[in-house]
């Protein structure tokens, strides 16, 4: 990609620019094209691509300028180069800077554009053009915008989207790790659908949620015995209670900020608290039975973040900013004290793919060699769980990050995931479900290298890298995926897992 950009400004000072200043203005565009705009810039560049102030004009109070550049100290930059010399140089004639007006911002980007490419659609982007090889933006940026970078990002941001669009269609990555092979299998349903017939669980009455009755909830707290005894235990681990109402803030620094709203379910506060600011609503209930859902809208902030997503991301603040003592390392934790959300729209099936969801969420801190290591214990721990306790059909695969997917990224060959060597990523384990002929992604391991370190400034005493890791224990997905295999009744089940699930306990008969 060639990318080229074009800015005019103006410089507003506390008087009219006299004209004796004029020589020395002229002085400090050529010295700024020859000399300051260089700096930094690699010797064998071409000439074009550096930043150069093409023309300039005294104006009243105002001091023109007209920018270009392609990558090289960019015009932004040069500008505000320009500006640390400017300012005291007119301040030799009494003359204050006071204002840097952005005129005219334009970006133009030759190269290749994949058919479909979607130009953002940002307030930023006052106009925008593609014919052929070339993409012409006119920004509508302040000042503060420009020292923010907002061209930059603006011009990497497309990049993404030309790379987005060059991939489009092509199917997550998806890398076989190991396969258990067949297992014996002794029914063929849909576990939900009998699991409903036996009472075992009812629909919620919101979307993708269930009320799991006592021989469901048997399950599910049998299975996290199992982990408890047979992994978190033996592995370390230390219960933690994360939040579950995740603030913009948390989102921002672990990068679901970039991608995740089609799928969060959003919350919002009430303006006040003031009984009488609410007291019409909940009337308008009392005579229509119905909630006054517009007005309420109306009288909400927010939305402040979302329910819980992925789970990991609200640990990061308890030990933001700190340094980790070499001692305490590796750090593990686990947290098991809520749901996870996600409007999962058209894809809701039974209890394995729905929008609350219940998940043992493991996580682990320390050195790079700590925290793979780790990674390694938990999966020779799982593969221990799934073949000698549960006899499950199962099998593993390295897949495109969780943190990349759930950032909305695409997995390219240069971005650091799977099939570049290094050990950053995420493994997914898949149970076969003989009933729908499909595999169903009941958990995960992943390295995360210093991505969450980074975005929340964790360092480790030693002045080695941090890195972290996690792996989300779903419950519902363990139990859809046991059941699928081994069906509902516990005469089926392997002895060992049957005694701790227990007798399934009818409490509720029905006339
Ligand atoms: N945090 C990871 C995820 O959301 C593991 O649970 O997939
Ligand atoms: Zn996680």
């Amino acid at each position: 990609m060639y990318t080229r950009f074009g800015l005019k400004a103006g410089l507003q000072f506390s008087a009219e620019i006299p004209d004796e200043a004029r020589p020395a203005v002229e002085n400090l565009v050529r010295e700024a094209n020859t000399v300051l705009f260089r700096k930094g810039v690699p010797k064998d560049a071409d000439e074009r691509e550096v930043g150069r102030i093409a023309g300039w004009q005294a104006e009243g109070n105002r001091l023109l300028l007209d920018l270009e550049s392609g990558t090289y100290t960019r015009v932004h930059d040069a500008l505000f180069r320009f500006r640390k010399q400017i300012a005291p140089t007119l301040g030799k004639f009494r003359l204050g800077l006071r204002v840097i007006e952005v005129l005219d911002y334009t970006v133009e980007m030759k190269g290749e554009f994949p058919e479909g490419l979607r130009i953002p659609a940002l307030p930023f982007i006052k106009e925008s053009s593609l014919a052929g090889d070339t993409l012409r933006m006119r920004l509508d940026l302040t000042a503060a915008d420009l020292e923010n970078k907002v061209p930059d990002r603006i011009v990497r941001l497309v990049e993404e989207k030309i790379q987005a669009a060059g991939y489009g269609g092509k199917a997550e990555h998806w890398d076989l790790v190991f396969e258990s092979g067949k297992k014996p299998r002794t029914f063929e349903g849909d576990p939900t659908e009998e699991m409903i017939r036996r009472g075992w669980v009812r629909h919620a009455l919101s979307r993708g949620q269930w009320i799991h009755g006592p021989q469901s909830t048997q399950l599910f707290r049998a299975f996290e015995k199992i982990v408890m005894k047979e992994i978190i235990e033996p592995l370390g681990f230390t219960e933690m209670i994360f939040p579950k109402l995740v603030p913009w803030e948390v989102w921002k620094k672990s990068g679901h900020a970039k991608g995740v709203y089609p799928e969060i379910y959003y919350v919002c506060t009430p303006k006040t608290r003031d009984p009488a600011y609410w007291e019409d609503i909940g009337d308008y209930f009392k005579v229509t039975g119905e909630v006054w859902v517009d007005e309420i809208r109306k009288r909400i902030d927010g939305p402040i973040g979302g329910l819980c997503y992925a789970q990991c991301p609200s640990f990061w603040p308890f030990i933001q900013g700190e340094t980790l003592a070499n001692d305490c390392l590796p750090a593990r934790i686990f947290d098991r004290s809520g749901t996870s959300h996600r409007y999962e729209s058209g894809g809701i099936h039974g209890i394995e793919r729905v929008d609350e969801f219940h998940r043992i969420e493991i996580l682990w801190l320390g050195t790079p060699e700590q925290t793979v290591e780790i990674a390694d214990r938990l999966h020779e721990a799982y593969v221990r769980v799934f073949e000698d306790i549960l006899e499950l059909e199962w099998r593993c695969a390295r897949v495109t990050p969780w943190f990349m997917a759930q950032e909305g990224m695409i997995e390219t060959e240069d971005s650091c995931g799977c099939g570049c060597g290094s050990r950053i990523g995420t493994t997914d384990y898949e149970a076969y479900l003989p009933y729908s002929e499909s595999w169903l992604e009941f958990q995960n391991v992943s390295i995360n290298g210093d991505k969450y370190p980074s975005g929340f400034n964790v360092k480790i005493q030693s002045g080695a890298e941090c890195w972290s890791g996690c792996s989300g224990i779903g419950l519902e997905r363990w139990t859809a995926a046991f059941l699928a295999q081994k069906g509902l009744d516990c005469e089926n089940w392997p002895e060992c897992v049957a005694e701790i699930i227990g007798e399934p306990k009818e409490l509720f008969r029905f006339l």
